[in-house]
């Protein structure tokens, strides 16, 4: 997969590019990340990517033309790229070239939940546009195919989410966990079975005793159809106290 990151602030990116398990998928080519900067193409000499809201009003907002431009640069340079040159890229199947999704973050967007994650797992090019101030010029909303908001909450850019969006995502590739199940059974996952989503159950490792806590008995014994269904007991149960808003889904 190549995701591309629209931003007024690259350096953001930088720490999460290179590090922890993104920064794995990177080096191992499983993904590739470009940040791309707004500024490059600003209209004036001064670098300016916003100005007044027509019809008065606090804050500035993002131009339309610089926004349009950079995402048609952007768009062109990611349809550009060849499959030939990632071979283990996950998601390209074939010569065939997915056109890219383009995703604008803004508060104003479908709440971002692992469903819409596992969605665009699915997909071979992301565009992530991060706003910045009090907003975009709304004409650009028309050159996008989805909005995406991290939750209910105001940030101040899109960057955070752009994180988000990419951290849960690539995580879901293939390859890029260390043991391929590990993003099978776990918290807002539909689970395979039932397609229910439910908290993940919990989890000890050793030692068995400590402090006077102890391991529940029954992960001690072996016996691996009665640890599934403790677990998936577990599962509901916590799910009914802490999140019951999930079950009524
Ligand atoms: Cl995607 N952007 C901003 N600015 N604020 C948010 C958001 C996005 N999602 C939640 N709050």
């Amino acid at each position: 997969m190549r995701i591309d990151i629209i931003t007024l602030f690259p350096e953001f990116f930088e720490g999460f590019k290179d590090h922890s398990i993104i920064g794995r998928a990177v080096k191992n080519g499983k993904i590739e990340i470009f940040v791309h900067n707004l500024r490059a193409q600003a209209k004036d000499s001064y670098g300016s990517v916003d100005d007044h809201p027509y019809g008065g009003g606090p804050g500035m907002v993002l131009r339309f033309d610089v926004l349009l431009d950079t995402l048609n640069i952007v768009k062109a340079q990611s349809s550009e790229h060849s499959p030939k040159s990632s071979p283990t890229c996950a998601g390209r199947q074939g010569s065939e070239l997915k056109k890219p999704k383009v995703i604008l973050m803004t508060p104003q967007g479908q709440v971002f939940k692992q469903k819409v994650a596992l969605e665009l797992a699915k997909e071979q090019n992301l565009i992530l546009i991060c706003g910045h101030y009090e907003g975009f010029d709304e004409r650009i909303r028309d050159y996008v195919d989805q909005e995406i908001s991290i939750g209910d909450y105001v940030l101040t850019g899109g960057e955070l989410a752009a994180m988000v969006i990419t951290d849960s995502v690539v995580r879901l590739l293939p390859g890029v966990l260390g043991d391929d199940m590990s993003s099978h059974d776990e918290s807002h996952s539909p689970s395979a079975s039932s397609g229910q989503v439910l908290l993940e159950y919990p989890q000890y490792t050793r030692p068995t005793e400590y402090e006077g806590k102890k391991v529940p008995e029954i992960l001690l014994g072996g016996n691996h159809k009665e640890i599934d269904k403790w677990r998936h007991e577990q599962a509901i149960e916590r799910t009914k106290s802490r999140r019951p808003d999930l079950l009524k889904q």
